[in-house]
């Protein structure tokens, strides 16, 4: 067999990527106020095994450690989230200066260690205090979100080299529409007027970033984060295109529309009747402001049929796997080629702005030996296999210029709790020891040689 080197573009920028909820624990310590997920997490019944993210991988007490260990594992990158109720309690008004000052620190011992620092403002945790102002759902959630922004552009804005405003705004709208996360209010109206706070959130914060600080303009780029899947027809007839039209602009096109188009999609709103979002003079200009990237997240490929039955969207979604790639633990889909399918359909709408993958991963059952090794050869090929995929797209044209792998390390992994598990390093929980796996370390073969065997 002959073996093929794919080598990516000069500067190509290999990460790994965490959250504040997953990773930090420490959830009231040092003046930090409740997120809903904290009240999620503590609620009966929400998460699997009654599991929370009080300690998770104690990653606020051992953030020089995993700073020293990204070095080692040569990471160019590390995409991270800020808890908004860790910086502001309340969500609004006083900060919580022990609270700003952890952010700080990762921050510099992140540029000591010459990783380039990628924050994530969003990343799901809405302070509690603010969720019983109305939440997302409350259009007032915007302003606050920018507010917050504010606090952090003016502390890091010198040191952060990216931004995302939010983390898949897709999903924390879910958790208005649905049960899996938090707040889970299941009530489908408020599923889209946080959709559309979510966009004015995002547009307040970028332009209150490029008015600049007291000093004047801040250094680093900013963009977003979407979850951005790939989606197909199960058939060739009318009723299942458009099914599938209408899985896409729920998941997808109530983000990219407005924040790269200005327009809401106009079929989707229709179907939507008196449950669309109210929009004002003057919104979709605010939500339509110039970012310097776009982050995708992606781990799925659906099939998508009409059905009768099928809830307000009317139709169902499956899980598409390339044929003898199986699933993952957490029963999902390994499809390689849709990750390119996605680039090339968004590709043309980001009209050749950056684009980075800020999330792609596989859930495993992973088995470690006495040492706490894993080798975990199956996360090794799907790395492998997306690597590839990547390298066709940029062949093809697509200005591709980063790839952070979910996760750096085993982590809470939401209502599923710490089993599956993500992580390129084993995290064994109750000693909070950290080994590399076998994706580790050839991941960082990856990085050194910026470059994938095919
Ligand atoms: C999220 C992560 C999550 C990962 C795997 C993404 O939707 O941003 O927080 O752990 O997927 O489920």
């Amino acid at each position: 067999m002959s073996m093929l080197t794919r080598i990516f573009p000069e500067g190509f920028l290999w990460g790994a990527a965490t959250s504040a909820y997953q990773i930090e624990g420490s959830w009231n310590e040092d003046g930090k106020g409740e997120s809903v997920w904290d009240r999620f997490a503590h609620t009966m019944g929400r998460v699997a095994r009654g599991e929370t993210g009080d300690v998770a991988c104690d990653h606020y007490h051992r953030m020089k450690g995993d700073v020293a260990l990204m070095k080692e594992l040569g990471l160019r990158a590390y995409r991270f989230s800020i808890s908004w109720s860790r910086v502001l309690p309340e969500g609004t008004g006083a900060v919580n200066e022990r609270g700003l000052d952890f952010y700080e620190r990762l921050v510099d011992a992140l540029g000591e260690a010459g990783i380039a620092a990628n924050a994530t403002l969003n990343h799901w945790d809405l302070p509690q205090a603010l969720e019983e102002r109305g939440g997302w759902p409350n259009r007032d959630c915007a302003r606050w979100f920018a507010d917050y922004s504010r606090v952090l552009f003016e502390r890091l804005g010198d040191r952060v080299a990216m931004w995302a405003t939010h983390n898949e705004p897709h999903v924390t709208a879910l958790g208005y529409g649905g049960a899996d996360f938090a707040p889970g209010r299941c009530d489908a109206a408020a599923e889209y007027r946080a959709i559309h706070s979510l966009n004015l959130g995002h547009g307040e914060a970028v332009h209150a970033f490029r008015a600049g600080g007291k000093r004047g303009p801040y250094a680093g780029k900013i963009g977003i984060v979407l979850d951005l899947h790939h989606y197909v027809p199960a058939g060739e007839g009318e009723q299942d295109r458009l099914a599938c039209e209408r899985a896409v602009d729920r998941a997808q096109g109530v983000f990219l529309g407005p924040i790269l188009q200005g327009r809401y999609p106009e079929r989707l709103m229709e179907w939507l009747g008196p449950l669309a979002p109210e929009i004002r003079a003057g919104d979709l200009e605010l939500c339509f402001q110039p970012i310097d990237f776009l982050g995708m997240n992606h781990y799925f490929t659906f099939k998508i049929a009409y059905a009768h039955r099928g809830g307000l969207l009317r139709h169902s979604a499956t899980q598409v796997s390339e044929p003898g790639l199986g699933e993952t633990a957490l029963g999902w889909g390994v499809n390689p080629i849709g990750i390119r399918a996605v680039l090339e359909r968004v590709g043309p709408m980001a009209r050749g702005m950056p684009i980075y993958i800020s999330e792609n991963g596989t859930a495993m059952r992973d088995e470690s030996d006495a040492s706490g090794y894993v080798e975990d050869r199956g996360r090794v090929n799907f790395i492998r296999r997306m690597l590839i995929e990547l390298h066709k797209a940029i062949e093809s044209g697509i200005n591709l210029r980063g790839y952070f792998y979910w996760s750096l390390m085993d982590n809470f992994e939401w209502a599923s709790g710490y089993e599956p598990r993500f992580g390129l390093v084993r995290v064994d929980f109750p000693t909070q020891r950290r080994t590399p796996k076998l994706s580790a370390r050839w991941y960082s073969g990856v990085i050194e040689h910026n470059a994938v065997e095919e």
